[in-house]
C-alpha cells in the first residue's frame, strides 16, 4: 500500500490501487448506510473524499470522525459515483490519531470571519484559506530563492541583533539581558552598556541592507531575504512590527538597473504564482477578490510607469482631486497620493528622485544638491511594495550627510570605511514580502498572509 499526499493522488487518477492517506476531516455527512468524510492534509486546496460503509464502521466509532479530528484512512482508490471528484476512497480501514470534539472545537464547516480566524491563529492554517496563503507564500518565497540564484546572484545570511539603525529612523527593539528593574548605570547616570551581553546597545535589525552592501563590494551581486523589526506603532492594514525582506545589492548598478531589475523580479513572481498556484489562487479569486487574477495578469503585461518625485508632486497638485494631506514639493507622499498615482497610470509606477530630507543617509545624491537617486514601486491595491536607492559611493558626501542628519558615526564606522577602500557604484533595494503576498492573494490584511502576526499589542502565537 503507498502512503500518498493528496495533491499526488488527484493527479495519479490511477483507479484499483490500495492508498493510505491521512489528514484532518474537514466534513462528514451521510446517512445509515454509507459516510461521506472529506480529508485534507494540506498539500493542496482539493480535499479527497473518502466513503465509509456501515458494515464496516460503527455510528460509535464514525461519531469520533468529525470535524477537525485527525486520521488515516486506508482502501482502494475508485472512480467516484457522486459529482465534484473524479476519484474517491473505499474505506477499509479508519485509524483515529486525535479526536476533536464538535462542542468546543472552533472551526466549524461554515465559514468564519478573518478577524475570528486571526484570534485562534494556532489553528487558522487548517482552513482553505490560510492553506492557499500558506502555500502561495512559500512558492513565491522559493521563487525569489530560484530568481535570485538563476541571475548568480549569492544568498548572505545578515544579522538579525545589530549595534546600528539602516534606516536612521530609530524604530527598534532593544536587545538586552539586563534586568530592567535594575540596569547597571555610568558615573553620569546613563545605562552602562558596556556591561551588557554584546558590550554595547544593541537592537533587531530594522533591515540587512548595510551589511548587504558590504557582501556586494565583495561578491557583486548578493541578496538577503530575513526577518526585520519595526517598533513603530502602525495599526495599519499594510504594516508588521516583524517581516521578512528581501533586499538584492549591486556593484556596478546604478538607478536605472535597480529600477529594471526589481521590474523584472516583480513580474516573474507573479508570473510564477499564476504558474504554480493556479488551484490556490482561482480559490481566492472566487472567494475574496473577484477581479485578483484580472489584476496579476495585468501587472506582467505591461512596462511600469517611471515617473519623478516632482513630476508626481505636479500631477497631484494639478489633477484636481481633493486629498486629505496636501501633496507639496518636499513633503512625504501619503498612502492616498500613491493610490492615486497607480490609478491614474493604471497600473505599478516607479516614483524616482526624491527630495533627500526626506529619505535616509544613504541614498545616492543628485547634482541638483536637492534630491537623491532613491526609488520607491507603487502598486496598485498595497501601496509602496518596494523601497530602494543608488548608494552614495563618495566617502566625503557620505560623512557630511551622516553629520547632517546627526547618526551615529561610531556604530557605522565599517560601513563609512568601504568607501575608502575601493568603494564603487552600487545600488539596491528591498521588497517587503508580506507586501507581495498581499498583492498576489488578494487578501485585505497583512495580518492574514503571514503564519503568526506580530502587530502592537499583538504577540500570542
Ligand atoms: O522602504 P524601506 O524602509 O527600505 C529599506 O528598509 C531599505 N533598507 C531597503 C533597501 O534599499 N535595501 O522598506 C522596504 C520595504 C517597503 O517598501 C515595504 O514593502 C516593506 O519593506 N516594509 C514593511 N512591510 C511590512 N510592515 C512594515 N512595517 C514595513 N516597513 C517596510
Ligand atoms: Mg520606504
Amino acid at each position: 500500500m503507498s502512503k500518498v499526499r493528496i495533491k499526488a493522488l488527484l493527479q495519479t487518477a490511477g483507479t484499483g490501487q490500495e492508498v493510505v492517506v491521512s489528514g484532518w476531516v474537514r466534513s462528514r455527512r451521510g446517512n445509515k448506510t454509507i459516510s461521506f468524510i472529506e480529508l485534507n492534509d494540506g498539500s493542496t486546496i482539493h480535499n479527497i473524499q473518502a466513503v465509509a460503509d456501515a458494515n464496516l464502521f460503527s455510528d460509535e466509532f464514525l461519531k469520533d470522525v468529525s470535524t477537525g479530528a485527525c486520521i488515516r484512512v486506508s482502501g482502494n482508490l475508485v472512480a467516484s459515483q457522486g459529482s465534484g471528484q473524479a476519484v474517491e476512497i473505499q474505506a477499509k480501514e479508519i485509524h483515529i490519531y486525535g479526536t476533536a470534539d464538535p462542542q468546543v472545537y472552533p472551526l466549524q464547516k461554515k465559514g468564519h470571519s478573518l478577524e475570528f480566524l486571526r484570534e485562534i491563529a494556532h489553528l487558522r492554517p487548517r482552513t482553505n484559506t490560510f492553506g492557499a496563503v500558506l502555500r502561495v507564500r512559500h512558492h513565491l518565497a522559493y521563487a525569489i530563492h530560484k530568481f535570485f540564484n538563476d541571475k548568480g546572484f549569492f544568498n548572505l545570511h545578515t544579522p538579525i541583533i545589530t549595534g546600528s539603525d539602516a534606516e536612521g529612523a530609530g524604530e527598534m527593539f532593544h536587545v538586552t539581558t539586563f534586568d530592567l528593574k535594575n540596569t547597571p548605570r555610568t558615573e553620569d547616570g546613563n545605562i552602562d552598556y558596556s556591561q551588557d551581553f554584546f558590550g554595547k546597545e544593541t537592537n533587531l535589525t530594522v533591515s540587512g541592507q548595510l551589511e548587504g552592501e558590504l557582501g556586494a563590494l565583495a561578491l557583486g551581486l548578493i541578496y538577503t531575504f530575513g526577518p526585520t523589526f519595526r517598533a513603530e506603532n502602525s495599526n495599519t492594514p499594510r504594516h508588521l512590527a516583524e517581516f521578512w525582506m528581501i533586499e538584492p545589492e549591486m556593484a556596478f548598478h546604478d538607478i536605472e538597473d535597480n529600477m529594471d531589475l526589481a521590474e523584472e523580479m516583480l513580474k516573474y513572481l507573479v508570473a510564477y504564482a499564476l504558474e504554480h498556484c493556479a488551484a490556490d489562487l482561482e480559490f481566492l479569486n472566487k472567494m475574496y477578490d473577484k477581479e485578483l487574477l484580472n489584476r496579476l495578469r495585468s501587472v506582467i503585461d505591461k512596462p511600469f510607469t517611471r515617473i519623478t518625485y516632482t513630476e508626481a508632486i505636479e500631477i497631484l497638485k494639478t489633477c484636481g482631486k481633493k486629498f486629505e494631506y496636501l501633496a507639496d514639493w518636499g513633503k512625504d507622499l501619503q498612502k492616498e497620493h500613491e493610490n492615486y498615482l497607480v490609478e491614474h497610470h493604471g497600473g505599478p509606477v516607479i516614483v524616482t528622485g526624491y527630495p533627500k530630507d526626506i529619505k535616509a543617509f544613504y541614498m545616492k545624491q543628485n547634482d541638483d544638491g536637492k534630491t537623491v537617486r532613491a526609488m520607491d514601486i507603487l502598486f496598485p491595491w498595497i501601496g509602496e511594495i518596494i523601497g530602494g536607492s543608488q548608494r552614495e559611493e563618495d566617502h566625503a558626501k557620505l560623512l557630511k550627510r551622516v553629520e547632517e542628519m546627526h547618526i551615529p558615526q561610531e556604530s557605522l564606522w565599517w560601513y563609512l570605511e568601504t568607501r575608502k577602500f575601493g568603494t564603487c557604484p552600487h545600488a539596491g533595494f528591498g521588497l517587503g514580502f508580506e507586501r507581495l503576498v498581499l498583492f498576489v492573494t488578494g487578501m485585505t490584511n497583512i495580518r492574514d498572509v503571514i503564519p503568526f502576526p506580530r502587530t502592537p499589542k499583538n504577540a500570542e502565537f
